[in-house]
């Protein structure tokens, strides 16, 4: 509680986010200090590094670069690989920068931003489409950004309902109180039930309405928690592995997604890296996320998995009465992408041991051979 009452001043006196992010930073630094615990394991590294077999002198682009587990691995087995390196957040790009000045100028290139940005960010440095040799995206947020109570991601750390994997730097992005406070019911019920497939959904959006009402605005993380775990007989639900999760989890899941536009910007990010790698060049996507997963499959076996959106295309396309055009048979037909497996490779038992947001991580990979 001390360091949060230590917090909001300080946050109170910053009058821009620069000096939030240092802050953070030296939290970061002096957890990991003090713990000697990570700030933020890499899921699946080897299997990463086995998919893009990295190369000395051959471009590679970490498209999420977080504490730079990934990128620091592919630089391990390639020491002379040329690394661009991208984050939308603020304080992961300072973590990049301080790797980029480890290594030789303009080998480690860290790039501030979102995949949706990356036209502007990659001409600005002069990278060409068709010129990167592999691509890895590990999507979601990071352990940093879960353990900074004052970034807001945390129900377990109390602390603003922010949820901004941007931090401050794009004053006109709504936080996560913002839409909790200004979203009405059907539209919070919509959120929390796509994105946090939540089956409380119904409960959960009245019970936030009901107190807006009552209580006035939600600002805090642990008060929102509060107020969803009221809607439960518990507390506490079992997960996946049969441990506690709290009830809260799908419905700050539904959040960050929604306030980061995560699942948009996944395919935009997946439009990017189409573009920039060359013919031959490889792309890993760690997604932790059946919607994301998705999204991915999509991209890399160029079906459409949605049962609906299938069945309307086969009518569609069925009806003999229709002639179509040769770009549309050919758009079609167009392969762009050839999956490096056909199955989703999924964690082991002590991967998830050993890492507990492992558990739900799901890595797809593909070739692109147009
Ligand atoms: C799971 S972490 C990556 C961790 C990293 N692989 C490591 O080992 O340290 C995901 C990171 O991706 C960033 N991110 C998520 N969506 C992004 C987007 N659309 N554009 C750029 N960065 C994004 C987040 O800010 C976060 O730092």
């Amino acid at each position: 509680m001390a360091m949060t009452a230590g917090l909001q001043s300080y946050v109170t006196k910053c009058q821009c986010g620069r000096q939030l992010v240092r802050y953070v930073l030296r939290k970061c630094y002096s957890i990991e200090h003090q713990t000697e615990k990570p700030l933020h394991i890499p899921v699946m590294a080897s299997q990463v590094i086995n998919i893009l077999q990295p190369i000395d002198g051959q471009r590679y682009v970490d498209m999420t670069f977080g504490a730079g587990g990934h990128t620091k691995e592919i630089l391990s087995v390639a020491p002379e690989a040329e690394m661009i390196v991208l984050d939308r957040d603020p304080v992961a790009h300072e973590l990049a920068c301080n790797l980029a000045s480890q290594y030789r100028k303009g080998q480690v290139i860290p790039l501030l931003g979102r995949f949706s940005d990356i036209p502007l960010l990659f001409s600005s440095k002069n990278i060409e489409p068709g010129s990167v040799d592999g691509i890895v995206f590990d999507l979601g947020a990071s352990s940093m950004q879960f353990d900074q109570s004052e970034r807001g991601f945390s129900l377990v750390r109390d602390g603003p309902l922010d949820m901004r994997m941007d931090g401050q730097r794009l004053p006109d992005q709504p936080t996560a109180a913002d839409v909790v406070n200004m979203l009405d019911q059907e539209d919070l019920y919509e959120i929390i039930k796509k994105y946090g497939e939540e089956k409380m959904a119904q409960h959960i959006s009245h019970a936030i309405v009901e107190t807006r009402y009552a209580f006035g605005n939600i600002t805090r993380t642990k008060q929102l928690a509060d107020i969803i775990a009221g809607v439960f007989s518990s507390n506490h639900r079992k997960d996946m592995m049969m441990r506690h999760a709290h009830v809260a989890t799908k419905t700050f899941q539904a959040l960050r997604i929604f306030v980061n536009n995560e699942l948009n910007e996944l395919h935009n990010g997946l439009e990017m890296a189409f573009r920039y790698l060359r013919v031959g060049g490889k792309c890993a996507v760690l997604s932790f996320h059946s919607l994301e997963d998705r999204i991915v499959k999509r991209h890399f076996h160029g079906i459409d998995i949605d049962a609906h959106l299938n069945m309307s295309m086969r009518d569609h396309y069925r009806n003999s009465a229709r002639v179509f055009a040769r770009e549309e048979v050919e758009k079609l037909l167009e392969k762009r992408w050839k999956p490096m497996s056909k199955k989703v490779t999924s964690t082991t038992f002590e991967d998830r041991m050993e890492n507990p947001r492992a558990r739900s991580a799901k890595l797809r990979s593909a070739v692109k051979i147009l």
